[in-house]
């Protein structure tokens, strides 16, 4: 599983990945902005891709799926027409981004990649706003970044915290 352009050696490689199951590698140094690969595989809306892929009959959370638009969802596993791109897994630091182009999603470098080092990109799965907690386990994240939010989850909204007005001099604060 490795791709050609022009003949000359590969540029990425599928294998065994530390983050989990199988990952893309860089075989040659990816220059920052290239246009690597296309996430393909089958366009299905919502409802048919919670058929396919029921989270409460999972132990641990493994899908293929790619949220193109609303209620529009790409299933890039091999037998719906998925290719290498749906072997990226997700990091918190990623080196790569996924491009919506029209009705196409690319995968492009963020910075330039060193041969031998994994493609990511960051998932960003939405937040419902309920049950986090638990969500946060099930989407747990493992790809060692130092800055790894835990979760391949969209980073929870800070909540904005007022600032206490300063009294003004010679009045008493409000409590
Ligand atoms: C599109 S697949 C990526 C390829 C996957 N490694 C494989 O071999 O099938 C997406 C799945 O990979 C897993 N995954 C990807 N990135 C991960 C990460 N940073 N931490 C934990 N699991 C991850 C999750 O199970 C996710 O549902
Ligand atoms: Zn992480």
């Amino acid at each position: 599983m490795s791709a050609s352009k022009n003949g000359r050696e590969p540029l990425y490689v599928v294998r065994n990945s530390r983050i989990h199951g199988r990952g893309v590698f860089a075989l040659r140094y990816i220059r920052k902005g290239t246009r690597i690969l296309e996430y393909t595989g089958e366009r299905i809306d919502d409802d048919e891709a919670d058929r396919r892929y029921d989270d409460t009959k999972m132990k641990r959370h493994h899908t293929f799926l790619f949220t193109l638009g609303k209620n529009t969802v790409i299933d890039g596993a091999a037998n719906t027409g998925g290719g290498d791109a749906s072997f990226i897994n997700h990091s918190c630091d990623p080196n790569c981004e996924a491009v919506i182009t029209g009705r196409k999603i690319f995968i492009h470098a963020l910075r330039g990649i060193d041969p031998g080092v994994e493609l990511a990109y960051d998932y960003q799965y939405e937040r419902t706003g309920k049950n986090d907690a638990e969500l946060e386990k099930f989407y747990l994240c493992k790809c060692g970044a130092e800055n790894c939010r835990g979760s391949i989850m969209k980073p929870a909204k800070k909540k904005r915290r007022r600032r206490k007005r300063r009294p003004a001099k010679g009045r008493l604060a409000a409590r």
